[in-house]
């Protein structure tokens, strides 16, 4: 049989308080990014497979894939790598890979299973001991209340030391129904209809308690995100912290009533944390250098579209095609359809059916040039389904990369800084040697447009997103990113200088000219915040605006599908209005 590992690793802050919070119901593990909470986590799970055979344990994110590359990386490179030196992990038996595994199991009986919210039929059909939810600003709260009701496996209960004389009655039951009806009660009335074996167990002393955890990691983010409230407040009175030799703890936070005892990690936690890490996290500006580098919650002051929530408008979904793709045909003409997985808000439907798709450019070469991919349905939303979000790339590159996604999305049309014509001509020059000769793909975007009484285009360009994500419109938001949309993803140089890395991280931050003594506020986006992928998503929201103007959302005179749509009558159509 093979012998349990010993984990070698020496813990610090808040994950030497894990062992000492066994018996609180949820954790919320608070701190500045790099201060070893998910590999402290990781390797806590670790000690907790090996030392209570037969528990099932969640390891989560809001998508499978992000989780495959971040924490799945972390668990087998940086917490198993070290203890087995060069040997197999147990848990990694057979021949499956972290790209295509599902579950982990370990020779004492012990699973792991690795779930992404975008498939709650796997995720949620099971009952975990411990669930261990990583970078929890992306899930929702629905998402994770669902999370807390399956996190009811009861096999750890039988390990608890409170436990541990009923567990004599009832060896052999526990995995038995009727034995977990009990074992959570803990009023003497509620167990009058009990088995008398438990009913003696409880005669006998410790009342039953069940011991399962669900602990989340996150990074600080806005200060009204709905973690930051559901935790215990950081002014929690010192009467509500966890003592520890009569001492207040420094870092633990409990209060009653409260869904999470929260827990902050720093960098002092990290031994593997340099001075050089630090010096690049000084150098963030705005929220992000108050999240990541402070650790505080905190919104940035002017946030040019506050309403901007990963949890409303960041969706998982699938993309679609009807029918067989013509070989002949290097564009995939295909009519699309978006189908979402997981939780996603009211007014989306399953599925919805693309009624065109176009692409929005931010050209960059110091900072970071974008492309977004943007599908829309017949209700004037637009989705946000693919992005390249890198630096110090060459104009070929660009070329190169929007050929394939013209390729692979039949794109109408292709909106760019207009600041640029030159490289605007570049690209169309290659792009009309493909597919639809002739027409002008790559477009500059219309830097006249007024709308209202705005006399400018930025303020305009800056509505135009606002009105298209604000969540309380009849119909909901009509602007969605999908999870899992970047490509060549991520650039090197703004990792290495923690820069955004898409425009999901920029948004966040993007902020308003800070107020000047004795000037009017101008309408205009500071410009020493990060803004590539948001000019690219201003873009997008100004072409699609022109192209379809909102206001009438009726039914598709022509149905996707339809012969009619595949000759694309669809595009003759559609509205050009200018205003
Ligand atoms: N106690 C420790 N001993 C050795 N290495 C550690 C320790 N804690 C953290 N590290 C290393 O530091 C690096 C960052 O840790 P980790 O990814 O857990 O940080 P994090 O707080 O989750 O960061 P983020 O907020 O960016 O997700 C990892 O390579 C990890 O192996
Ligand atoms: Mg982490």
């Amino acid at each position: 049989m093979t012998q349990p590992i010993k984990v070698k690793r020496h813990a610090y802050g808040a994950i030497t308080e894990l062992a000492r919070l066994q018996r609180e119901p949820r954790l919320l593990i608070e701190g500045p990014a790099n201060t070893g909470k998910s590999s402290g986590i990781l390797w806590w799970m670790e000690t907790m497979a090996w030392n209570y055979p037969g528990i099932r344990i969640l390891v989560l994110r809001q998508t499978m894939k992000s989780l495959r590359e971040s924490i799945l990386a972390t668990l087998e490179d940086k917490v198993w790598a070290p203890i087995m030196q060069g040997r197999r992990h147990p848990a990694q038996h057979g021949t499956a890979t972290r790209w295509n595994r599902s579950t982990y199991q370990y020779p004492n009986g012990s699973t792991i299973v690795i779930g992404g919210l975008e498939d709650p039929g796997w995720t949620y059909s099971m009952e975990y001991d411990i669930v261990l939810g990583f970078e929890a600003w992306e899930i929702a709260r629905d998402s994770a209340e669902r999370l807390f009701r399956a996190n009811r496996n009861h096999v750890l209960c039988r390990y608890a030391p409170w436990n541990q004389k009923l567990a004599q009655h009832v060896e052999g039951q526990w995995l038995e129904p009727e034995w977990g009806r009990w074992h959570g009660v803990s009023k003497p009335e509620d167990l009058e209809d009990a088995p008398a074996e438990i009913q003696a167990a409880r005669i006998n002393g410790e009342p039953f308690g069940c011991w399962q955890q669900t602990i989340f990691d996150t990074n600080p983010g806005p200060k009204f995100h709905w973690l930051n409230q559901a935790a215990a407040p950081l002014d929690a009175g010192d009467a509500t912290r966890i003592k520890e030799k009569g001492e207040p703890s420094r870092r633990v936070f409990r209060a009653p009533g409260a869904m999470f005892t929260r827990v902050l990690s720093r960098h002092g936690d990290n031994p593997a944390c340099t001075p050089d890490d630090l010096a690049k996290l000084d150098m963030m500006t705005g929220s992000r250098y108050a999240n990541l580098r402070l650790g505080l919650w905190e919104s940035a002051e002017g946030q040019c579209w506050p309403s901007w929530d990963p949890t409303v408008h960041m969706l998982i979904g699938e993309l679609e095609r009807i029918g067989e793709r013509d070989p002949g045909n290097p564009i995939d003409e295909r009519a699309m359809t978006l189908r979402f997985r997981g939780e996603r808000g009211k007014h989306l439907p399953e599925k919805v059916d693309i009624k065109w798709a176009f692409a929005s450019m931010d050209f960059g070469h110091r900072n970071a040039g974008v492309l977004q991919v943007w599908l829309a349905d017949y209700d004037d939303r637009i989705y946000r389904v693919v992005e390249i979000h890198r630096r110090q790339m060459l104009s070929d590159w660009w070329a190169a990369r929007l050929e394939e996604l013209f390729l692979e999305f039949n794109l109408y049309a292709v909106v760019a800084d207009s600041a640029d014509p030159e490289a605007i001509i570049k690209l169309n020059d290659l792009l009309t040697s493909r597919g639809r000769k002739g027409e002008r793909i790559v477009r500059g975007v219309d830097k006249s447009l007024r709308r209202g009484n705005r006399t400018t285009f930025v303020p305009t360009k800056l509505d135009l997103v606002r009105d298209m994500l604000e969540p309380s419109q009849p119909g909901g938001p009509r602007m969605f990113w999908l999870h899992d949309a970047m490509r060549e993803w991520p650039c090197p140089i703004s990792t290495e200088k923690m820069t955004p890395r898409s425009s999901q991280e920029e948004i966040p931050g993007y902020v308003f000219k800070p107020h000047e003594e004795g000037q009017p506020d101008k309408e205009e986006p500071d410009k020493a915040c990060p803004q590539d992928g948001c000019d690219a998503t201003a873009y997008a929201a100004v072409f699609f605006w022109m192209m379809d103007p909102v206001g009438a959302r009726t039914e598709p005179a022509i149905k996707p599908g339809s012969a009619a749509s595949r000759l694309r009558h669809d595009l003759v159509n559609r509205k050009t209005t200018r205003l």
